[in-house]
């Protein structure tokens, strides 16, 4: 709908000023709503248009704007146009903001607002393969694994939403020498019973375990190097019992996902490519890109000069393949099977280098995609505890939610008229874990804190699904409401800003669609439930006329719409009731 105004805008520019539409529409955007009176609702930066040669550099940038803003004509989309330092604005006449907004919500067009939008014209749509989440198979589930879960989900959904066909990709630690210790282990400390019932807490247990007894115990040290030999062999009955952990691994996990509302198109791992990690070793050596070292393993060199100052190693003395090893053979085989137009890699920032020498390899063997692949980094949480400690797995974190979520909800009447409250509070809990890590840059590490991210007001995700569930009741009691006539006047100054507000959303898609940031959705989101929060006290439908009453009901029908697109984007489920 912001398009409808752009291009009317950029009509006007291109009139007066002989160029083409196009020239002006990636200069133009709607003014973020910052004062509460604010008149103008689209900007055009002439900054960005001297520096595409649009406009002369020459002239003062501040004169130019004003002798383009007398220059322009209003006309019946712009009522009013003026200079702001190096921008023009232009201000939209009101009821035609109104009508414009309203009645593309009263068709029922809310779900698509936004996504039709001209700006994703220019992108290119194709394949994207997300690989994120990627725990290990019997170790802890750190907060970084959450992290990567629900970046990740943000941006398949984004992209999904956007066009393109995404492909969600875990790729598991399931191979290397955890598993020689389990092996040789499982007979001494496991139990196939607790293993059944609790299977994720009992291998780290059991991990645990043999790894402290190894420490002193050369004998089982030397048969978990003999497991996991074995299993390099192929041996079936080495490999039925690392077969059996993974296989109940990934489907404890899937219900784990479950919880999260999120699916996973392909289980991978690092075991997928044992095989293929020689094969690779042999390309860089036919092609004389591996080098023996001075202790004998194998390495890429990536110095920019050749001397070696900077290597990756890819083969171990004794043969044996490394991480970074599978990772090179893992992308190879995704562009193979997948063909992928984009891939991308969500892990802490850790992992930069790791991935910076990835791609160098992959470009160095000719891949020339691989400047198609890109890591997503972020920070690291800092404290994330739960009342019975540290933190082992992703489960415990929500169950660890949904019970202080719960305690909380406790208080309120609503509560008590719920179906399943329980079911309310996971997913009110998750929106506020899911808030509170994406509110920032990702790059930043940051502290992890329950009572603050569990508050009903202020900046968290238990007030967008507050904002949500209020909006849905109101909608709910007056359904039925109809009036022939519509009032563009009732919005009144609350409705604009949230109108001019929600003109922002392509806008903002399109920013995190550049650089995979989903702060800049979120502080939109939580920008409009202040607004609407505004809007319950100061235009109320109970009691108005007919005409102004569904005036205002279309007002908070589409922004409970734009809040709920995002919040699916963000991962989170909007509740109707809390
Ligand atoms: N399993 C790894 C870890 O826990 C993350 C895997 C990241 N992905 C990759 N292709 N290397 O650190």
């Amino acid at each position: 709908m912001a398009g409808f105004f752009r291009r009317s805008i950029a009509a006007k520019l291109s009139e007066t000023l002989h160029q083409t539409e196009e020239a002006f529409v990636p200069a133009l955007s709607a003014v973020p709503v910052l004062r509460k009176r604010q008149t103008a609702d689209f900007r055009l930066s002439l900054g960005a248009l001297r520096g595409e040669g649009t406009l002369p550099q020459s002239e003062d940038i501040l004169l130019q704007a004003q002798r383009l803003a007398t220059q322009l004509k209003r006309d019946t989309v712009v009522e009013e146009i003026t200079a702001d330092g190096g921008e023009v604005h232009f201000k939209v006449h009101r009821d035609l903001l109104v009508q414009k907004l309203l009645e593309a919500f009263g068709r029922g067009e809310d779900e698509k607002f936004g996504f039709n939008s001209e700006l994703f014209h220019s992108l290119k749509r194709g394949t994207t393969l997300v690989e994120y989440s990627s725990p290990n198979i019997a170790k802890k589930f750190h907060a970084g694994h959450l992290r990567s879960t629900i970046i990740g989900n943000f941006i398949a959904n984004l992209k999904r939403c956007l066009g393109h066909n995404v492909i969600r990709m875990n790729y598991l630690g399931d191979w290397g020498m955890q598993f020689g210790l389990l092996g040789a282990g499982f007979g001494q400390f496991g139990c196939q019973d607790k293993l059944t019932q609790n299977p994720l807490q009992h291998l780290f247990e059991v991990y645990v375990q043999v790894n402290k007894e190894a420490e002193h115990n050369d004998e089982l040290k030397q048969s978990a190097r003999d497991f996991f030999l074995r299993m390099e062999q192929n041996e079936s009955r080495a490999m039925s019992l690392w077969q059996q952990f993974r296989d109940i691994t990934v489907k404890e996990y899937r219900h784990v996902y479950e919880r999260l509302g999120m699916q996973f198109d392909i289980y991978s791992g690092e075991s997928c490519h044992r095989g293929d990690a020689q094969e690779v070793v042999q390309q860089l050596q036919s092609r004389g890109l591996l080098k023996t070292s001075e202790s004998g393993t194998g390495v890429v060199d990536l110095s920019p000069d050749g001397d070696m100052s900077s290597v990756c190693t890819l083969l171990r003395s004794d043969g044996t393949t490394l991480y970074i090893t599978r990772d090179v053979a893992a992308a190879i085989d995704r562009k193979e099977k997948y063909d992928f137009d984009e891939m991308i890699y969500v892990t802490d920032k850790n992992q930069e280098n790791h991935f910076h020498q990835l791609f160098q390899i992959l470009h160095a063997m000719g891949h020339s995609w691989s400047d198609r692949c890109r890591h997503v980094p972020f920070g690291l949480i800092r404290g994330m505890k739960t009342r019975s400690g540290e933190v082992v797995f992703l489960e415990d974190v929500l169950d660890e939610a949904r019970a202080r979520m719960l305690r909380n909800m406790s208080q309120a009447k609503t509560t008590k008229e719920m179906v399943d409250p329980e079911d309310t509070a996971e997913k009110v809990g998750i929106s506020a874990l899911i808030v509170q890590d994406f509110k920032g840059p990702l790059q930043a590490d940051y502290n992890f804190n329950w009572d603050r991210m569990l508050q009903a007001q202020g900046d968290t995700g238990v007030f967008l699904q507050y904002t949500h569930a209020r909006l849905c009741s109101l909608i709910q009691k007056n359904e039925g409401l109809e009036a022939a006539t519509f009032d563009a006047s009732a919005v009144e100054q609350t409705g604009i800003s949230i109108l001019q507000h929600l003109l922002r959303y392509d806008e903002v898609l399109y920013m995190s669609a550049q650089d995979l940031q989903p702060r800049h959705l979120v502080n939109f989101l939580l920008k409009l439930s202040h607004l609407v929060a505004s809007a319950h006290r100061e235009l109320p439908v109970k009691g108005s006329p007919p005409s102004v009453a569904q005036t205002r009901l279309l007002l908070f029908s589409g922004a409970r719409s734009v809040l709920v697109s995002g919040m699916r984007i963000l991962g989170i489920t909007p509740v109707d009731k809390m």
